[in-house]
């Protein structure tokens, strides 16, 4: 599949020609477990010396398929799904860090990591540090030997800051620990795949742009196979592993050896599997992803164009501009220069941004992205509501900011329903 460009891959991988029914579409598998030939097949799946299906909460046919079309986009050893973005962060940290070792984050994540990170991670033993910005040098400040990842989000949420993913993966490498990507923005490689600039480890929510309809909840890790988990820092994945019988999964599995673990250990002692059902609706999802993003890639431009000329508009955060911050970042690693996300900061107060978001008509007022609708978000009142002052400021929240994903529609009818929401609020 490896060869074949990005818009024949996210139709075909995970296809199975010689499927027995002759079937093109992909069947969905609606079954907790599968039947064991014989005691002996079911010991070797279980001590994992044999692959197979053993139970939908490790695997499942339909999710492979998914699986399989996701590793072949990004071109990388494996994927795992599981059933939201947040568990694909959690199983992915869990899997590489203990209590008492701690992870450095850049301070442009999404409110919900946010929290996972500061609160819940923390209450584990596991300490993860915001750096003072996305710059590599901000990062480094804070590792030390029992750093576990270096952590960042392609294009962070809500400004749309984009780091320097070529100068942190250099910083992994010197500090010899993996770069982990949260990718929901760059649309499954279509639009930005870490993997060529140094990563070692993708996350991604599969709930936004992949599945692009807002029909299901998803997340995914993605495995690069590029990261040498032999250097004693991980006895987790190269060490007897406890859970079956001191199995060493890097010997076992070699290159794939983290994506092994995060299944084997992660999804079964977690549990947070995605059901079949959902998995088709991802794989649908995924054959039109690149024709729906540049259309809303498009859409974006257009529609921050507008905004920026409008009087009612402090500023407008949109990578494609050459004033944004992290404009040369989005135009190097981004294809397009842009993600469909922009944020508007209003002139006003907090109620006339409340009056505007109330005003509109056909953009919908939700925490989503990546739907097939556009989509305004207030992060001060919504995914950003948890964080103190200080915070706020740090992630670039200020009331009057709102996040815009645009969706499918026809651009001249979002244009004129901000118009009328823009003349409501006087
Ligand atoms: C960048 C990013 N990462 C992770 C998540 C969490 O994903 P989910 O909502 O699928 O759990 C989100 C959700 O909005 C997100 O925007």
């Amino acid at each position: 599949m490896k060869n074949y460009r990005f818009e024949t891959r996210q139709i075909h991988a995970g296809l199975d020609p010689e499927a027995p029914t002759g079937a093109r579409g992909i069947a969905i598998c609606p079954t907790a477990a599968y039947r064991f030939r014989s005691c002996d097949h079911a010991a070797r799946l279980f001590e994992l010396s044999e692959a197979g299906n053993i139970y939908t909460r490790l695997q499942n046919p339909t999710t492979t398929a998914y699986e399989e079309r996701i590793a072949a986009l990004y071109g990388a050893v494996g994927a795992l799904a599981l059933s939201s973005g947040m568990s694909a962060i959690l199983v992915t940290v869990l899997s590489l860090a203990a209590a008492g070792d701690n992870i450095v984050a850049s301070p442009f994540l999404y409110g919900g990591t946010y929290n996972q990170f500061r609160i819940s991670l923390r209450r584990m033993g596991i300490e993860c540090r915001i750096a003072q910005s996305e710059r590599a040098e901000d990062l480094e400040a804070l590792v030390d030997d029992r750093t576990r990842a270096i952590y960042a989000e392609s294009m962070g949420n809500p400004t749309c800051a984009v780091p320097d993913l070529e100068a942190l993966g250099r910083l992994a490498r010197r500090c010899d620990v993996p770069l982990v990507v949260d990718n929901t923005f760059g649309a499954a490689g279509y639009l930005c795949n870490p993997f060529e600039w140094g990563a070692n480890i993708v996350v991604d929510s599969a709930t936004k742009w992949i599945n692009g309809h807002g029909t299901a909840m998803g997340g995914l890790i993605v495995d690069g196979g590029n990261y040498d988990w032999r250097n004693g820092k991980y006895p987790q994945i190269d060490g007897p592993s406890e859970g079956y019988h001191g199995l060493n999964l890097c010997d076992a599995f070699g290159a794939a050896a983290f994506i092994v673990k995060c299944r084997v250990d992660g999804l079964r002692d977690l549990g947070c599997c995605p059901s079949p059902f959902d998995s088709y609706l991802m794989l649908l999802g995924l054959e039109t992803l690149s024709l729906r993003v540049r259309h809303a890639v498009e859409s974006t431009r257009r529609l921050a164009e507008y905004c920026r000329s409008h009087p009612k508009v402090a500023r407008v955060g949109f990578v494609g501009f050459e004033e944004h911050p992290s404009h040369a970042n989005a135009a190097k690693y981004y294809r397009f220069g842009s993600s469909a996300v922009f944020s508007v900061e209003l002139k006003g107060t907090l109620e006339s941004t409340v009056r505007f978001v109330e005003s509109l008509r056909l953009a919908a007022h939700m925490t989503m992205i990546g739907d097939s609708v556009t989509v305004v978000t207030h992060p001060a009142s919504t995914t950003h509501k948890q964080l103190g002052e200080a915070d706020l400021a740090a992630a670039g929240v200020t009331p009057t900011l709102l996040r815009i994903s645009a969706g499918l529609e026809h651009v001249d009818d979002l244009i004129d329903d901000f118009e009328q929401a823009f003349a409501r609020i006087g």
